[in-house]
C-alpha cells in the first residue's frame, strides 16, 4: 500500500490541506462503506431475520485485536469503551483511594484528564499539578510531586496542543515505586506512534479512535493491565459485569438476583451498550493504519514534523513545541501575532488546523506530504508579512 492509495481513501485531500488530525480526522471511504453496510445489514436483519451478523460480529471482535496490536497488549486486555474520557473516569472512581491520598497530573492535559481527577477531589483526593515549563514536564518536576500518597499519575501520553512527549517508562518506574499507577491518556499517541504498553509500564490506558486512528466517534477502547482485571471492579456496572450463568437464569428461569457476583475477564468493564457500527468503522481504520505499517506511519509523521519545524524556524515562528526530537510528536504549535487574520487565510487557502491556546495547532499525519507543508508555509509567510 503506498500514500497514493492510502490518499485516495479520503476525497478531502481532493481540495483541502488537512492537517488536522489532533482534533476530529477524516475517516476512510472504506471505513464509512463497511459502516453504511453494516447498517444496512443489521436494519434488514431486525425486519427480515434473515441476515447473517456473524461475519460483523467478528469484524468488530477484530477491532480489539488490532487496538491491542497497536498497543503491544494482547485482546483480552482490551474493553469496548465509547471515548477516552468515560474510561479515564472509570478508572479514576476505581482506584483505592483514602482521605490524604492524592493524584499527579500536569498543566500539559487536555481537560478530560483534568476534570476526571478534580472530580475524585469531592472524596478528599488532592490533585497535583506539575506547572510546565515553557510546553515542558521535565522528570525532576514530576519526581518531586510523586509520594507514597500518590494513588496514580495521570499523563496524557503526547500533548495535546504541544506534541510534549513523555517519558513514560521512566514515569512508570517512578510511581511504581511509590505503589502507585500509571494512568495514559493515548488518544493524541496510539496511531501515530508504535506503542508498547508493557516496556513502558502503563497500567491503563483509555483511549477513542476518532483522531490519529482515523475512525469514526463513538468507539473507543480501554486497556487494563491484565493482573489488574480481576484485582479491580467498575465502579458503575452494565449486564456485561455480571456473571454470564446469573444472567442466564435471570432472563430465562427465574428472578435470582440478590448479590452482585461479577464477569470473570475484560467485559465486567464494558458497561455500556456499544456503538457497534462505530466499531465496524474503527476496525477498517486501524487495519489501514496497521498495512502501511505502523513503524511506516511514525517515521512519516517525523518527517513531516521536521520539515516543517525547520521551515517554521527559519521563518521566525516562535514554537510552543519543544525542538528536540526526542520530546516531541505529530503534533506542532506556534505562537502568531494577527493569529484571526492567519486562521483566516489559511481556512481561504483551504488549509485546515487549529487554533489553540494562543497558537495554532497543526497536525499532520503519514500520509501528508511535503508539498502540502510547502503551501501552508507560503500561506503563513505571505499573512506575516
Ligand atoms: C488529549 C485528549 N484527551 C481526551 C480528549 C477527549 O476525547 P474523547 O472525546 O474520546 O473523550 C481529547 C480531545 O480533544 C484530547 O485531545
Amino acid at each position: 500500500m503506498n500514500i497514493r492509495d492510502v490518499r485516495s481513501e479520503f476525497p478531502i485531500l481532493e481540495s483541502k490541506i488537512f492537517l488536522n488530525h489532533a482534533a476530529v480526522s477524516p475517516l476512510p471511504l472504506r471505513a464509512a462503506e463497511a459502516m453504511k453496510k453494516f447498517i444496512s445489514d443489521k436494519v434488514k436483519a431486525r425486519s427480515t431475520q434473515n441476515v447473517d451478523l456473524e461475519p460483523w460480529r467478528n469484524k468488530i471482535l477484530n477491532s480489539k485485536s488490532l487496538f491491542a496490536k497497536l498497543i503491544g497488549a494482547r485482546e483480552e486486555e482490551i474493553a469496548y469503551i465509547p471515548n477516552t474520557t468515560f474510561g479515564l473516569n472509570m478508572v479514576a472512581q476505581m482506584l483505592p483511594h483514602k482521605h490524604d491520598s492524592n493524584v499527579v497530573t500536569n498543566t500539559l492535559e487536555y481537560l478530560s484528564n483534568v476534570i476526571t481527577w478534580l472530580k475524585l477531589g469531592e472524596k478528599g483526593v488532592k490533585v497535583r499539578f506539575v506547572k510546565d515549563d515553557k510546553g515542558r514536564v521535565s522528570l525532576d518536576m514530576l519526581r518531586e510531586m510523586v509520594d507514597d500518597k500518590t494513588i496514580a499519575v495521570a499523563i496524557g501520553q503526547v500533548g495535546w496542543y504541544n506534541g510534549f512527549k513523555h517519558d513514560l517508562k521512566a514515569i512508570s518506574e517512578m510511581i511504581h515505586e511509590k505503589g502507585g499507577f500509571l494512568v495514559v491518556d493515548a488518544i493524541q499517541s496510539v496511531g501515530n506512534m508504535k506503542m508498547d504498553v508493557r516496556g513502558d509500564g502503563i497500567d491503563f490506558l483509555s483511549c477513542g479512535t476518532y483522531k490519529w486512528l482515523l475512525g469514526p466517534q463513538g468507539a473507543g477502547f480501554l486497556f487494563i493491565r491484565e493482573d489488574l482485571i480481576e484485582e479491580f471492579n467498575p465502579p458503575i456496572v452494565g449486564e456485561k459485569s455480571l456473571d454470564p450463568d446469573i444472567v442466564e437464569k435471570n432472563i430465562y428461569e427465574m428472578f435470582d438476583l440478590y448479590e452482585l457476583r461479577y464477569s470473570r475477564g475484560i467485559s465486567k468493564y464494558e458497561v455500556v451498550h456499544m456503538d457497534d457500527a462505530a466499531y465496524v468503522g474503527a476496525e477498517e481504520s486501524m487495519r489501514l493504519i496497521l498495512d502501511f505499517g505502523i513503524e511506516n506511519v511514525e517515521r512519516k509523521i517525523k518527517e513531516i514534523d521536521d520539515y516543517l519545524i525547520e521551515g517554521l524556524l527559519e521563518m521566525g515562528c516562535e514554537l510552543q513545541t519543544p525542538i528536540d526530537e526526542l520530546e516531541r510528536h505529530a503534533i506542532i504549535n506556534f505562537r502568531a501575532k494577527n493569529i484571526d487574520r492567519i486562521m483566516n487565510e489559511l481556512t481561504k487557502n483551504g488549509i485546515i488546523v487549529s487554533q489553540r491556546m494562543s497558537g495554532i495547532r497543526v497536525s499532520p499525519h503519514f500520509y501528508n506530504t511535503k508539498d502540502e507543508i510547502d503551501k501552508l508555509l507560503e500561506i503563513l509567510k505571505a499573512a506575516k508579512s
